[in-house]
């Protein structure tokens, strides 16, 4: 039982962050191909804003109820090789996160503030935005592919 709703948590702690990965990539590039200045930085207010609750609160869930249930079950963190790379993908990909994506995010959304108030929008803010979009692509991908190794269990 304690197992079950501890899965349960880590699963709602996946969807909150992968989920917001993949929709937040979607409606950003389409808000950004608007090229309407306003659009833009109300767009890029919600990545911030998205990000703190859905990847901030994911990841905390995921944590909680996978290391939980990982307890729960006497599951060993290192030798069984599913959890393992579970955990260095997670890891892999927060670095990503926490070293490209957020520094972009941040470098946009300050752009974003300036160009509001009716500025031209600059080239930095485009090539801030390939590298979020290229690097975000290979963080989402990451979890992905820890999805795939949590199901299929190899090894
Ligand atoms: C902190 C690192 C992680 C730990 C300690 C962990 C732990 C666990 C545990 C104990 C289970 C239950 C396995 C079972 O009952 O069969 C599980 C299932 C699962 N985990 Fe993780 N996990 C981690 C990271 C991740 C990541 C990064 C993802 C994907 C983004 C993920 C996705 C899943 C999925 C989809 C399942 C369901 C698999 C199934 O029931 O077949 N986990 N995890």
């Amino acid at each position: 039982m304690l197992y079950a709703f501890l899965k349960t948590l880590h699963l709602i702690g996946v969807v909150m962050l992968v989920g917001n990965a993949v929709v937040t990539l979607i409606w950003k590039l389409a808000a950004d191909r608007t090229r309407h200045s306003s659009l833009i930085a109300f767009a890029q207010r919600l990545v911030i804003l998205t990000d703190w609750w859905f990847t901030v609160g994911g990841v905390i869930l995921l944590m909680l109820g996978g290391y939980g249930a990982a307890a729960v079950a006497h599951l060993d963190l290192v030798r069984i090789a599913w959890l393992l790379w579970g955990q260095v993908l997670l890891v892999v990909s927060g670095a990503l996160w926490a070293g490209v994506l957020v520094p972009a995010q941040i470098q946009q959304v300050r752009q974003a503030r300036a160009f509001a108030e009716g500025r031209p929008i600059p080239e930095g803010y485009w090539q801030a935005g390939r590298r979020w979009t290229i690097w975000g692509i290979l963080a989402t991908a990451l979890l992905v592919v820890a999805i795939a190794l949590m199901v299929f269990k190899p090894l």
